[in-house]
């Protein structure tokens, strides 16, 4: 009998691949989403790729009697993969309560099912903003965190805090959080990937949008940082590469092979690239020149981050091994197929 794994917020950009990567290891998958920033045509895409439709609920994490309704409908389930959260830093800064709200609240219910209707184990998504600028490079798990520069990358961090204490008040409950760099790309079938509604925030699905035709041009932030080329620098990680990490994870907790019940892995590839360098690097996985133009700084960005992966790779025995030029080409072929580009 396949262990069943629930995945919250699984219609998401790194939700849907772990769903695959799941599948595709032999787990039962069930997905609860809001569908509040993805489709629901991504249920049928991940059943293209794995022969498997996931069973999915809609309903919203924040509404304690429906998470509850849930657990008393679908019993045996032995993780959580918790990415249900809303994650616009820039969206945070404009309307913070909805961040408070939906990522504390959601969280908070969940561990409290946990308890009641005995679900063990939990992989959060975290994120590498808990670290804020680091002094130090590159960055390891011990790396102090620092204040938030945003009320999304706050969430984060209060939200490590309550599965922390949590977890360490329950003994019962055993649960690893996941911080992430900077994700890109899309599954080699094109057929999940990353799909921002309205103007893309974050830097590739803008570039990939400009070379469709759907941008006019890419705004680099800065070039005045103390980088080699002056634009900011960060580690962006294989989507894919990042997915098969929950499946370890989740086999990791499963297992028991956790060295204590809330523990900490930095997922990135031990790179930093700058912005400029993403763009050239495009040009040459694509063959398209990108129309691009040097602005100011955006508010709330950090100068230049990286991570140490080596207690990733010996603890976890994961590592990216997805290359920049692959991972942009798999995001440019994503577009390519959601806009019916050749
Ligand atoms: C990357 C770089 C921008 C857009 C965020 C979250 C983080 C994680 C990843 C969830 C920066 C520059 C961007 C553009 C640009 N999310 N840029 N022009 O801000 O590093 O991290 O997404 O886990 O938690 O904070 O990602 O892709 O927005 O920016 O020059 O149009 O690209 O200034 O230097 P970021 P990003």
């Amino acid at each position: 009998m396949a262990k069943k794994i629930l995945v919250t917020g699984g219609t998401g950009y790194i939700g849907s691949h772990t769903v695959v990567e799941l599948q595709m290891a032999g787990y039962d998958v069930v997905i609860i989403d809001n569908l509040s920033n993805s489709n629901i045509e991504v249920l049928d895409n991940i059943a293209k790729i794995t022969g498997i439709a996931p069973e999915f609920e809609k309903f919203d994490l924040t509404e304690l009697d429906k998470t509850i309704d849930f657990f008393k409908r679908y019993s045996g389930i032995e993780a959580v993969i918790h990415f249900a959260a809303s994650k616009a830093v820039g969206e945070s800064v404009e309307i913070p309560l909805h961040y408070y709200r939906n990522n504390l609240v959601s969280l908070i219910n969940m561990l409290e099912c946990m308890e009641k209707f005995d679900v063990p184990n939990i992989v959060f998504s975290s994120s590498c903003t808990v670290y804020g600028q680091p002094d130090k490079l590159p960055v390891t798990e011990q790396t102090p965190r620092k204040d938030a520069e945003s009320p999304y990358g706050n969430t984060k961090r209060v939200n490590e805090d309550i599965l922390n204490h949590t977890l360490n008040a329950n003994p019962h409950l055993r649960g690893i959080a996941l911080r992430y760099f900077n994700p890109i790309g899309a599954h080699e079938s094109a057929l999940i990937g990353e799909l921002p509604l309205g103007v893309p925030n974050n830097l590739v699905p803008f570039i990939t949008q400009t070379a469709a035709g759907l941008r006019d041009g890419l705004k680099v932030f800065g070039d005045d940082y103390n980088t080699p080329d002056g634009s900011a620098i960060r580690d962006y990680i294989n989507v894919v590469d990042l997915a098969k990490a929950h499946v370890i994870a989740i086999e990791r907790l499963l297992k028991g092979k956790n060295k204590s019940n809330y523990e900490v892995f930095n997922l990135g590839t031990g790179n930093g690239y700058s912005v400029l360098e993403i763009v050239k690097t495009f040009e040459k996985a694509t063959g398209i020149k990108l129309n691009y133009k040097i602005v100011g700084r955006r508010e709330g960005d950090i100068e230049k981050i990286w991570a140490d992966t080596t207690y990733a790779n010996e603890e976890l025995g994961w590592k990216a091994e997805k290359g920049l030029e692959e991972t942009l080409l798999s995001a440019w072929n994503w577009e390519k197929n959601i806009r019916g580009i050749k």
